[in-house]
């Protein structure tokens, strides 16, 4: 049997564990037309429960429709529309239909039809030469909104974010919004991860979508809901492995999908050969930090002494009372302001997270500074 575990994709199915309450919390927001801003920090599974839920919504309410726009990666507005004009094909399956909506909507530019090879569906590709992005946007929305007219439509706009390092973001901001809040019949899903741009986004006055989705922070899956379905995967294996371990996993890597997929990943290969033992958690656990060894050695390389010491004053103060001058003696930073500075650089970098306190958002890259600064 194929090893169930994978901590590299977006899950789902099977391999997808619960997140009931917030499928059902996101279906109700969807009816409504709620907009929804989903937030956590890295790897938490915001695309997956994505996923997940437009499966079901295909497969008990189909009457919804759902398109699934992956933003990574893109540098600016016309990249930004490129990535839902080649999925539109979605929307709408038959090609004659698709092409007929797209000829009596768009005016003023052109667009080049291919076929996707994997899926025989079209492909919309927009010529944006000499066209006038305003137009396109404008021509792209109200599509959207014709396609929302028959059936209400869900629309996930993944990574998110990156809208807002787009050169002339603050104008695409508002003119997005501008079509964004006349979509009544639309639910948009602004989803990911870089918390402090995405909530300055969405939370700071002044910004084109303060406060045009409902904030949806996305917390940890809960230990009994790991547990049964950790279970079942092992069950399916002929695997044995009592109830109070799995516990003992999740709890390791504080209820972490990804480390806790990762973890069952590298048990499932030893138990094909060896029963349980309790020194596999400490054994496996130090296996994924070495095979992490290089790119966080390359991560500690990049950060300049203070931002070092820094990182080793959270480790010291668990994130916490950082600028007393007692403490700055044990890492030997000269003043508070030193601290202020870095704290500063590694939010952005995303090497930490704050709430509350400043959290070293990568648990395993924790467990690697402890073992190796
Ligand atoms: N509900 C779940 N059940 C089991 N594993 C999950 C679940 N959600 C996420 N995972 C695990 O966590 C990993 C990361 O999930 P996913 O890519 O969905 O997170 P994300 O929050 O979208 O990440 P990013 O911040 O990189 O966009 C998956 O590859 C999978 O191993
Ligand atoms: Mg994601």
């Amino acid at each position: 049997m194929k090893n169930p575990f994978t901590y590299s994709n977006i899950v789902t199915g099977p391999y997808f564990c619960n997140r009931k309450k917030e499928q059902e919390d996101l279906l109700e927001f969807i009816r409504s037309s709620q907009n929804v801003l989903l937030y956590s920090h890295r790897r938490t599974g915001k695309s997956s429960l994505i996923k997940q839920l437009f499966l079901n919504i295909k497969q008990q309410a189909p009457e919804i429709g759902t398109l699934y726009i992956d933003l990574y990666g893109t540098t600016s507005e016309k990249e930004f529309m490129s990535r839902i004009f080649q999925q539109l094909n979605v929307l709408e399956t038959n090609t004659d239909k698709l092409i007929n909506l797209l000829k009596s909507s768009i005016d003023k530019f052109s667009f080049q039809i291919g076929i996707d090879p994997n899926t025989n569906s079209p492909t919309i590709t927009p010529t944006f030469n000499s066209a006038d992005e305003n137009l396109v946007l404008k021509n792209l929305m109200e599509l959207l909104e014709k396609f929302s007219a028959k059936r209400k439509i869900v629309i996930a706009l993944d990574e998110f974010q990156e809208v807002a390092k787009y050169t002339d973001a603050d104008s695409f901001e508002k003119r997005l919004r501008s079509y964004v809040q006349h979509h009544s019949n639309i639910c948009y899903i602004f989803s990911g991860s870089q918390q402090h741009l995405l909530t300055v986004m969405f939370h700071s006055q002044g910004r084109a979508f303060y406060q045009q989705a409902a904030s949806y922070p996305l917390k940890q899956i809960e230990t009994k809901h790991y547990i049964p379905w950790m279970k079942q995967l092992f069950d399916e294996g002929n695997l044995s492995i009592e109830k109070a371990n799995l516990i003992k996993i999740v709890d390791q890597f504080k209820n972490h999908p990804m480390y806790i997929q990762l973890f069952c990943f590298f048990l499932w290969r030893e138990l094909q050969h060896t029963p349980w033992k309790e020194e596999m958690i400490n054994g496996i656990e130090r296996s994924m930090i070495d095979q992490k060894h290089l790119e966080y050695q390359t991560l500690w390389d990049n950060l300049s002494i203070n931002q070092k010491k820094t990182l080793k004053l959270i480790l010291i103060n668990d994130g916490q009372n950082l600028f007393a001058a007692q403490t700055l003696i044990t890492v030997s930073i000269k003043t508070a302001s030193v601290v202020t500075r870095c704290l500063k650089t590694l939010l952005e970098k995303e090497v930490l997270v704050k709430n509350g306190r400043y959290i070293i958002q990568d648990l395993l890259f924790k467990k690697w500074l402890i073992l190796n600064t």
